[in-house]
């Protein structure tokens, strides 16, 4: 089947926190894959998504903040928005379901089902809070575990020993809000009756889908049917949410399951006016990203919902993927145990790609993975830097080296068979990549895109195009020889940038940057074919893709990881339960705790750049009111400089006369305490703080310059 326009919709993230990887490798990367590389074949897709900003989780996040929900949702609508573009991660348009809009249609089509008799009244007992006189979600109910005696548990759900409750079962119930014991009340509620699309939703989903949606969903979907659907209620009592529009429902609001997914189709109406087009019209094919805790939402009780509704497509399919645990241990956002997405762009800047591929290539797509980040040093430094950024950067380099820089021509009559599997290679790559991406193997079409630069690699080392150069005289004998074989490796190259383009946009665009192509090349038809390079063509010198990850940084994001839980106070099952990988990853940090942190490599320029010289202190004397700073005068052999130095707490001034000392003697002048600095001296530091002068171990003439 052939569709006129996709709708592709990631799961509407809560605005009641930052968003981590766990989110993007769950649904946000996959579905901005997907979209690019259906916009790379030209095809009318629309990418929609928005903050999800009703229902309890944003309520319990301002109690704990102590401010409203509306600030909660305007705070971290802000920040997720931003991580995401950050990202790379380009929906036509992020939206949120405190929108006017979304209001209009969630209650548009709430009101249609009530009108249309789908709904059922029903009353129910649940609990309420006197004094502050409303009822209480199951999360605002604190009270003692009847499994494991946690006394904080909540009315849904154990956090010590994760054991899924009801507020019945808590012993001591009482109100998050008050502390007042709650009382159970009567309480009008309106149901979607699910049981009644059982039939149905076995039809669409047990004899429609079976074979095309991930075993994963289709496993939760069929138990969920199995075991039978219930009516489940559409409104809660609350003032945080879409009004319920009926006169007699005064403090209702929808239901945050029954608005957020209308969500998808307030986006798209604020994004484009023809939104029926693709919602209403059976040639869309509409998709939705999610993660696993998702399922049973877009897979059963949406469906049923617009199903009920009538007018609307359904979705095509569901790949929902699985969690992404971190150095072992479960996400948790109470512990801070998870990596901010907000955080990653600040501590790698430029990195965007980087993490794109290492969540793809480790994507919980069949079952939980998880992240490390001795796991995310190795991808990047073993497949990302030294597989496909070496095969890129060495076809460009020596293109300039033995092509002058310009696109060398390919000598058709002394093509070997080499050069022959090499383009053989490089179109079947285009199906084997698409045909992943098109049933959701993201992961796969990754390795095909590595595997292809991994080829393109043994053929370079194989012709060895730099051993035929060694003389001119050889290299003019054998130039057509390579010609042939840099002529292939940049077709290869600008191959690669069109495949890699979905899962690494910020790659394609500095490869077509170097090879001074437009965007346009990037379009997906584009691929498979050896001659997209003109020959003769000059093309820029190298650009750095990727950059190696150092054992410093990978130790710095493990202790940030411990040190977030020990700030975040909630010790409950790192205490009994500390998991060996947890240790394992927390041991070198552990050890090493004192070390200073390595800096990032500099070049022999770097270093150059410092004028260091040997300097004799003559004069030394406290600064007044600064019991940390001394005032050197140093003999720099032709001229005297005045010096200020934190050393006061360390030496008494009259014991380092004649010391000898390491200046960095252009170092910008600085005031300090009204006193013009002129240089700085070098000190060791010993672990336990003690200050010791770098000085020449034998006598060296002032100003001596070291190097
Ligand atoms: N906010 C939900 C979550 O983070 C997802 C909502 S998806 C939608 O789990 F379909 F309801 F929008
Ligand atoms: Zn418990």
């Amino acid at each position: 089947m052939s569709y006129k326009r996709y709708l592709i919709t990631a799961a509407l993230p809560y605005a009641n926190g930052p968003v981590h990887i766990g989110h993007l490798a769950g649904c946000y990367l996959p579905a901005d894959i997907y979209t690019r590389y259906q916009r790379a074949q030209k095809r009318d897709v629309k990418f929609v998504c928005g903050s999800d900003e009703h229902g309890v989780p944003i309520t319990i996040r301002a109690m704990k903040e102590g401010i409203t929900p509306q600030d909660v949702v305007d705070k971290y609508n802000a920040i997720i928005k931003d991580s995401f573009a950050q990202m790379g991660i380009a929906f036509d348009i992020y939206s949120r379901t405190s929108s006017q809009t979304h209001k209009q249609t969630s209650q548009a089509f709430f009101t249609k089902l009530f009108n249309d008799g789908v709904f059922e009244e029903r009353e129910s007992e649940q609990y309420y809070d006197e004094s502050k006189e409303m009822f209480l979600a199951d999360r605002y109910i604190i009270g003692t575990c009847p499994v494991c005696g946690n006394e904080n548990a909540y009315g849904d759900q154990c956090e010590r020993c994760g054991s899924a409750l009801s507020p019945e079962q808590l012993l001591n119930p009482h109100s998050a809000l008050s502390s007042a014991v709650p009382v159970k009340r009567k309480t009008k509620h309106w149901y979607f009756p699910l049981d009644k699309y059982e039939e149905w939703l076995k039809e669409w989903i047990v004899a429609g889908k079976k074979d095309e949606w991930k075993p994963n969903v289709y496993g939760q979907c069929k138990s969920w049917l199995d075991s039978g659907l219930q009516p489940r209620a559409m409104t809660r009592d609350s003032e945080w949410g879409v009004p319920v529009p009926l006169p007699d429902a005064k403090g209702k609001v929808l239901y945050v399951w029954f608005d957020a997914p209308i969500g998808y189709i307030s986006a798209t109406k604020e994004l484009t006016n023809q939104w029926s087009d693709y919602w209403c019209s059976k040639d869309t094919k509409l998709v939705h990203f999610i993660g696993k805790d998702n399922i049973v939402f877009h897979c059963i009780i949406f469906p049923a919902m617009l199903k009920a509704h009538g007018g609307f497509v359904l979705p095509e399919n569901v790949p929902a993927n699985e969690f992404l645990n971190i150095e072992g241990e479960k996400v948790s956002t109470s512990r801070n145990w998870a990596v901010w997405v907000d955080e990653y762009v600040k501590d790698f800047p430029d990195q965007q790609d980087t993490l794109r591929y290492v969540l793809c290539a480790n994507a919980p797509e069949t079952k939980d993975n998880d992240f490390t980040w001795k796991d995310f040093q190795d991808r990047t430094n073993n497949e990302l830097v030294s597989i496909f950024g070496n095969f890129v950067n060495r076809a460009f380099v020596l293109m300039h080296k033995l092509c002058n820089g310009r696109m060398p021509p390919l000598h058709k009559n002394i093509m070997t068979d080499a050069d022959r599997a090499l383009i053989e290679d490089l179109q079947k790559a285009k199906t084997k990549v698409e045909n992943c991406i098109e049933g959701y193997k993201f992961r796969d079409g990754l390795f095909e895109v590595v595997d292809l630069a991994r080829k393109g690699n043994k053929y370079l080392q194989d012709c060895a195009p730099w051993s035929l150069a060694k003389t001119p005289e050889l290299q003019q004998e054998h130039q057509q020889k390579i010609d042939n074989c840099l002529h292939l490796c940049l077709q290869l190259t600008a191959n690669l940038s069109i495949l890699v383009n979905p899962f690494l946009p910020f790659t394609a665009v500095k490869m077509c940057h170097m090879m001074k192509v437009v965007d346009r090349m990037l379009d997906w038809e584009n691929a498979g074919k050896p001659d997209l390079l003109k020959v003769n063509y000059p093309l820029r010198a190298p650009e750095l893709l990727f950059r190696k990850i150092e054992d410093t940084e990978v130790a710095a994001q493990v202790e940030k990881l411990q040190d977030n839980l020990k700030k975040s106070g909630v010790a409950t099952k790192m205490d009994s339960n500390t998991t060996p990988a947890t240790i394992a990853a927390a041991a070198p940090v552990e050890a090493k705790q004192d070390a200073p942190v390595a800096k990032a490599e500099i070049s022999i320029d770097d270093f150059t750049k410092m004028d260091l010289r040997v300097g004799t202190i003559v004069k030394a004397e406290k600064v007044e009111k600064a019991d940390k700073l001394l005032k050197l005068e140093l003999d720099m052999g032709n001229e005297m400089r005045t010096v200020v130095s934190g050393i006061a707490l360390h030496f008494k001034p009259e014991e380092i006369i004649g010391k000898q000392v390491t200046v960095v003697a252009n170092l910008a002048p600085r005031k300090m305490r009204g006193i013009e600095s002129r240089g700085m001296i070098l000190m060791a530091q010993n672990p336990d703080g003690r200050l010791i002068f770098v000085s020449p171990l034998e006598m060296a003439a002032a100003g001596s310059e070291v190097r």
